[in-house]
């Protein structure tokens, strides 16, 4: 299937050039694991930086957080997580291999072996662990399934030592993880990820205005990561089929290349956490308005962002392959060999790894490699995010460059050490133009950050 193909294109593109390897790899892979490679972790890195950003640095009503992982057991179980962290599970008599029955058409019939599917059960989806020597039931912690509950836990930290009015909120970015039954579609589904969270308290009164501020704020953030807005939709929730925290939620879907899936979540928690872990912890979590001399229990709206499914999103919307590649040229030009399709990451200038590459036209002329290093230099100290190459010829890197979607290169050749021009080229368009040396990391970087266009070099 056309997906599939596509789906196994970018991700041999995603290993072969150093942005995910499969998790455990050298042992077989440990399944819903993936691990970042240097440009992977590049990438994701900007996306969480442009998120921190927009919801932490641009506002003065945020509090950035980063809890611990390890939590109390009684956190799950004031959460509903203990009790209600669960898939169904149905397992096949015949072969014993295990799926999820809500993604299964016939949820009789295994669909590997054709035996017979057992009874549906629920599985809790939270890795269990002991704290501590001891491995009784007091030591029993869970890896967090969501970053969400470290924030409710010291959301009376926050009170006392910041003292915010409402509306305020609370961000972190980190790891959760979800033993899922089945992890599937590359870093879609998977057992370790990460998430970027906001929760935002407010008064009861003011729930909906706020939501509606969120709902556009995830928009805003889609297009700060420069994702198509077409392949965005919203979904509102049905009441069946929400979080039992939750009053309203729209997700926000995304069209991958294996179909319309989950991107986001924007949900309307209620004061559901602060009141369990009030009666839970025997703490007070309220709040006292001055103004109105009330105490009530603060109201949540979280929008939460799985950081791997941006990736994924991204990438997949990223990945083209030019038919312009088609037509016979001479690779000398950067053009593909005839016949050959070529292969970009149309990746926004804020996310991509690698903004610029620095080339000598030849790596056997010491003055033009001497240049382009100094070049080189000059950009990395402005802030890295720059690559050197001088391996091959000029086509295979220009082509090189274009499948890790940086977006300008910069070429030194014999006139250069002339005039000091250079050859910058663009990586949607390959065109070239041939510009003054003088002020070129400033012009360079009002292109990328688009205050500028590429022709007007
Ligand atoms: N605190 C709310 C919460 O965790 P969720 O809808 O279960 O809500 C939020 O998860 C986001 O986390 C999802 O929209 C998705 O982006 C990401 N996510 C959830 N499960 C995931 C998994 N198994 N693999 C990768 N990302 C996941």
């Amino acid at each position: 299937m056309q997906h599939e193909n596509t789906m196994e294109k970018i991700i041999s593109l995603a290993k072969r050039r150093g942005f995910i390897f499969q998790g455990s790899e050298i042992y077989g892979g440990l399944a819903g694991t993936w691990d970042y490679g240097p440009l992977g972790v590049a990438l994701k890195n900007n996306i969480k930086k442009l998120w921190w950003k927009r919801f932490v640095e641009a506002r003065s009503d945020m509090y950035g957080m980063d809890a611990a992982i390890l939590m109390r057991q009684e956190v799950w179980q004031a959460s509903g997580h203990v009790s209600g962290f669960s898939d169904p599970l149905v397992e096949c008599t015949k072969c014993k291999r295990r799926f999820r029955a809500d993604h299964l058409e016939d949820k009789k019939k295994c669909p590997e072996c054709g035996g017979l599917l057992g009874d549906e059960k629920q599985f809790n989806m939270m890795f269990k662990t002991h704290v501590g020597a001891a491995e009784d039931a007091s030591a029993i912690s869970y890896l967090r399934p969501e970053t969400a509950q470290g924030m409710f836990v010291n959301f009376k930290n926050v009170l006392d030592t910041f003292h915010p009015k409402l509306p305020f909120g609370m961000a972190q970015i980190g790891k959760a993880f979800r033993n899922e039954i089945a992890p599937r579609d590359f870093l879609f589904r998977t057992r370790e990820f990460e998430q970027m969270e906001i929760e935002y308290f407010v008064t009861p009164g003011e729930w909906k205005e706020k939501f509606e501020h969120f709902r556009t704020e995830v928009w805003n953030f889609t297009k700060d990561i420069g994702l198509s807005q077409e392949k965005i939709h919203e979904l509102e929730v049905s009441d069946a089929d929400r979080a039992h925290y939750s009053k309203r939620t729209i997700d926000f879907e995304f069209d991958y290349p294996f179909g319309k899936k989950e991107l986001y979540g924007l949900a309307y928690r209620t004061d559901f956490d602060l009141k369990s872990h009030s009666e839970k912890s025997g703490q007070d979590l309220s709040y006292f308005d001055e103004t109105t001399k009330e105490r009530f229990l603060a109201h949540c709206i979280e929008p939460s962002f799985g950081v791997d499914r941006t990736f994924l999103a991204v990438l997949t919307d990223a990945y083209h392959e030019d038919e312009l590649g088609l037509k016979p040229s001479s690779n000398e030009d950067g053009s593909p060999e005839a016949g050959e399709k070529r292969v970009y990451l149309k990746l926004s200038p804020e996310v991509a790894p690698i903004k610029v590459a620095v080339f000598p036209l030849l790596k056997n002329k010491p003055t033009l490699v001497e240049k382009a290093r100094e070049v080189f230099e000059v950009f990395r100290k402005q802030g890295g995010a720059v690559a050197f190459d001088d391996n091959g010829n000029i086509g295979k890197r220009y082509r090189r460059q274009d499948e890790i979607g940086t977006v300008l290169t910069i070429t030194i050749d014999f006139q250069t050490l002339e005039d000091n021009s250079v050859t910058v080229r663009d990586r949607d368009t390959m065109k070239q133009i041939r510009v003054s040396g003088e002020n070129l990391e400033r012009r360079v970087s009002e292109v990328l950050a688009g205050v500028k266009i590429f022709d007007s070099f």
